[in-house]
């Protein structure tokens, strides 16, 4: 049954959504907003209004405070850990399974939509909960990591080295080969959803776009405007869980029987 208070997707576009042969899927902070992680960019609980960038999330406030920068995101990987996929994310593995592809590409580093199950994940921006040598970039185990609550374990592999949050912080690259196959999967894909991003952050934001020039479909969640609705054909204004469980819910039923209307 569909949520009648949700914001239904336009009758066109559920066909073209119906008739896809590869959905990607791009999400961002707002997604994991209702599984209780603060998101960026929100005025009073985003991150960033909080926190400076600068001192936090660069390789240079590492190398200037590396404890400071491990117990910030020791308590983010509590959050983290703590955290559970909310309906949104559970809607994205039923859509796995309603389309023929389906490319998830996620810029957030909390992994919540592996643990709700989804299979082709594709993390542009990293995970927390892993971590890697500030030196060679090398993945190291957690088994290495273990209480080191306080300050950064020395790496594994090399003198002077420490363990750091396998995370993109500002002024570093995309991994290579994530940002490579998002990249295909916008090219490649004949409907495209951006759920809970502002769309101010490259390359990711550019990933939609991509998709639209491409033929795409474009759709946004969201409960408030951003540079790209003015791009999308439909912008759909709620919360991620809501919105996305009555999308997936409408497809489902598009599938059943492709000649009715939604299920009321
Ligand atoms: P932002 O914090 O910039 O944006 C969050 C978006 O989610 C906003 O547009 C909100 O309106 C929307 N939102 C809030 N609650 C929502 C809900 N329940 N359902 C749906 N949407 C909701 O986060 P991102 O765009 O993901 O980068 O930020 C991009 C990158 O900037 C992050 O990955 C991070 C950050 O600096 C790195 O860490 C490299």
């Amino acid at each position: 049954m569909i949520d009648k208070t949700a914001p239904l997707l336009d009758k066109h576009l559920l066909q073209r959504l119906g008739e896809a042969q590869h959905v990607t899927v791009l999400s961002g902070a707002g997604m994991s907003a209702e599984s209780g992680i603060p998101t960026f960019r929100d005025a009073q609980t985003g991150i960033w209004a909080k926190y400076r960038a600068e001192d936090l999330a660069t390789p240079e406030a590492f190398a200037a405070n590396p404890a400071r920068v491990w117990r910030w995101y020791e308590e983010r990987r509590n959050a983290v850990r703590s955290a559970r996929p909310h309906a949104g994310h559970q809607a994205l593995v039923m859509l796995e399974s309603l389309v023929p592809a389906l490319s998830l590409l996620t810029q957030n580093v909390d992994g919540l939509h592996q643990l709700a199950g989804s299979n082709q994940v594709i993390e542009l921006h990293g995970n927390i909960l892993r971590s890697k040598c500030h030196i060679t970039g090398r993945l190291i185990g957690a088994d290495w990591l273990t209480d080191s609550t306080q300050e950064p374990p020395p790496s594994p592999y090399v003198a002077g080295g420490y363990a750091r949050p396998d995370v993109v912080w500002f002024g570093e690259v995309l991994p290579q080969e994530a940002l490579e196959r998002a990249m295909a999967a916008a090219i490649r894909c004949d409907f495209c959803i951006s759920v809970g991003t502002t769309s101010l952050v490259q390359p990711a934001a550019s990933l939609p776009l991509m998709a639209l020039e491409h033929g795409a479909a474009l759709v946004e969640i969201n409960p408030m405007e951003t540079p790209l609705s003015m791009h999308a054909e439909q912008c759909l204004r709620g919360p991620a869980s809501q919105v996305l469980a009555s999308v997936v819910q409408q497809l489902a039923d598009w599938k059943r029987d492709p000649g009715q209307g939604p299920r009321l």
